[in-house]
């Protein structure tokens, strides 16, 4: 009796969301629209659209989202150097508050009831998904067939069969991933030994430091109000930019990460991420920041950079207090304008410069040669009411 009551799927393209469009159809009655969002890094576009609509879709829409995730959410995490466990730049995390905004807006036009995403149980993202959709409009319903249809890998390969979807022709990579603009996500299979080291096969933007060249390259990222502008002096949109610092890291075998991670959902997993663009922008970003903000700024922005990433990585993109944070954070950049100059070697990418028209170094203060003009006389009395209170304490404890 629902018969054209409509949901609209976040589609991948691969088994899962695939068989999903029968599974709705079947289950609920829906129709579904699937919806897959490229947010950079996605392939065989026009192939996984065309899937959808033979399994059944009543409609299989591509956006291009490149522009608005740079700008829109790549570039307030980036100001809030956002690093979750100080290491995680957000990649996946990133990603799901667009791809809720894009499939509410599509749910909206289309006047579909519910929204459905491809999402497990066990993982963080179900919770982006869902606080996000719910966020933007409470009133649709959201399905997650993946928690509750209990079907294993082989009984989704079953269940494809038998409704004529299309299967992986090749054998199944071990591994789970997603991949964007700001990086690649990499679990499970023989990842979820932590002791093991991450085989090579995990790897796919990266080359590995021993393969890199012998040779280190440096390269210049200009910053305009903290937002990335150029690459060696020559200027170039956000999306390109991210692109070939992520290529040119990739190149030396930078940016890697093997990790332990805290879920929100309670459990520890294994995480090999490989985003060499976000890391090397975060460094150069971070360390411009170093040379133009006061220090008392700068320290506070830094306490209030973990409660941006763990609100982000716990799906609060939302979140009124995330509005704030980004709002802060904003404010922080006006002056974050300068040039970093990075140097890659082997698997490793350091700050070896940076300059900026606001910068607040100053040779003559910071000087051990000539032309000092720090002064002298009045580090003396800073140091002796500096230290009064101590002093008064310790006169007593003898
Ligand atoms: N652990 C990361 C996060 O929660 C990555 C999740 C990647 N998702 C995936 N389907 N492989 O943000």
């Amino acid at each position: 009796m629902n018969e054209d009551k409509k949901v609209v799927l976040a589609y991948s393209g691969g088994l899962d969301t695939s068989v999903m469009i029968a599974w709705l159809k079947e289950k609920y009655g829906l129709e579904a629209i699937a919806v897959l969002v490229d947010a950079g890094r996605a392939s065989r576009l026009e192939e996984l659209r065309q899937k959808a609509l033979s399994i059944g879709a009543a409609e299989s829409i591509v956006i291009d989202a490149r522009e608005e995730f740079a700008h829109d959410f790549v570039l307030p995490s980036l100001a809030a150097n956002a690093l979750y466990e100080e290491r995680y730049p957000l990649v996946s995390a990133l990603s799901r508050p667009l791809i809720c905004k894009l499939l509410v807006g599509v749910a909206h036009k289309a006047g579909a009831v519910a929204v459905a995403h491809g999402c497990t149980a066990k993982g963080n993202d179900q919770v982006r998904f869902d606080l996000g959709i719910r966020a933007l409009d409470p009133s649709l319903e959201i399905l997650a067939p993946a928690r509750e249809w209990g079907m294993t890998r082989e009984q989704a390969l079953e269940y494809a069969v038998a409704h004529d979807i299309p299967v992986p022709l090749k054998k199944d990579s071990p591994y789970s991933i997603d991949e964007n603009l700001w990086g690649r996500a990499v679990e499970c299979g023989p990842l979820e030994d932590p002791w093991q080291e991450p085989p090579g096969d995990a790897y796919a933007v990266t080359c590995a430091p021993e393969a890199a060249p012998d040779e280190p390259a440096y390269l210049e990222i200009g910053f305009e109000a903290g937002e990335p502008v150029s690459l060696n002096g020559s200027e170039m949109p956000m999306v390109d930019l991210i692109d070939r610092v992520d290529g040119i890291g990739a190149a030396h075998g930078f940016g890697r990460i093997d990790m332990i991670e805290n879920r929100l959902v309670g459990i520890k997993s294994r995480e090999v991420y490989e985003t060499p663009g976000a890391l090397a922008l975060i460094m150069a970003h971070r360390d411009l920041e170093d040379l133009v903000l006061p220090r008392d700024l700068s320290h506070f922005k830094r306490s209030l950079e973990r409660k941006f990433a763990d609100m982000l990585y716990n799906g609060g993109w939302f979140d009124p207090l995330m509005v704030a944070l980004r709002a802060f954070m904003e404010e922080t950049q006006r002056r974050v304008s300068g040039t970093v100059r990075l140097k890659y070697y082997k698997g490793s990418c350091k700050v070896v410069g940076r300059k900026s028209a606001n910068s607040l170094y100053d040779l003559g203060l910071a000087t051990y040669g000539g032309g000092d003009i720090f002064s002298h006389e009045a580090a003396k009395g800073f140091c002796e009411l500096f230290g009064l209170p101590l002093e008064v304490w310790a006169r007593k404890e003898r």
